[in-house]
């Protein structure tokens, strides 16, 4: 069980290298904007979580809808968090909702963006990652980490995403006070 959630979660890139504080923080993010497409509201419910852990960072973090995430927003943002639910038929054409497939056609250029997918699944979420990730570096973004979440136990993986985020991406100190969760659109 431990071992799968591990597996499932996936850091795939170490940056900043720690070359010392001041550098650290330097390259921090400071604004999350935190897109996701949810019908039944797992998807939701975890971008929500992920965004609260961040937002304890110092970030100011934005969770919205796919309809919200415009183009202005995200040239706006440090790290963008992208969530889908899985859509297909359970083994074949399985991959991020449609709208996802067509919000990820649509973005414009990236350059550099640091960039996270996640998903929830029934079942199995197959290429949906891998197809996200495609996606967003084919705009230039770079995907730091990437996240499945199954069935159940979705929250508490959220959090444990969220910590292993923050890790990553502020090696220094937190500053809880500085943060917050700017807009949470339902
Ligand atoms: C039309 C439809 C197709 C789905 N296809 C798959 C699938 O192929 N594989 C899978 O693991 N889950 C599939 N699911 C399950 C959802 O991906 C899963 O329940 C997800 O967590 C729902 O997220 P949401 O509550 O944010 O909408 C499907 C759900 C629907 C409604």
């Amino acid at each position: 069980m431990a071992q799968g959630r591990r597996a499932a979660l996936a850091i795939l890139e170490h940056g900043p290298r720690r070359p010392g504080a001041d550098a650290a923080q330097a390259t921090a993010p400071k604004r999350v904007v935190v897109v996701a497409d949810s019908i039944g509201g797992r998807t939701r419910a975890v971008a929500d979580s992920l965004g609260h852990v961040l937002a304890g960072s110092g970030a100011t973090v934005t969770v919205v809808r796919l309809q919200e995430a415009t183009p202005a927003l995200l040239a706006d943002a440090d790290l963008l968090v992208v969530g889908t639910w899985t859509e297909g038929l359970v083994v074949a054409n399985v991959g991020p909702s449609r709208a996802v497939r067509r919000w990820l056609a649509g973005l414009p250029p990236l350059s550099g963006l640091r960039a996270v997918v996640f998903c929830t699944s029934a079942v199995a979420p197959k290429g949906t990652l891998a197809t996200m990730r495609r996606a967003l570096e084919e705009r230039g973004a770079k995907v730091v980490a990437d996240a499945a979440f199954g069935p159940r136990d979705a929250t508490a993986r959220a959090e444990e995403l969220g910590g292993a985020l923050r890790s990553l991406l502020w090696p220094v100190a937190p500053r809880a006070a500085a943060g917050g969760v700017r807009a949470v659109a339902r």
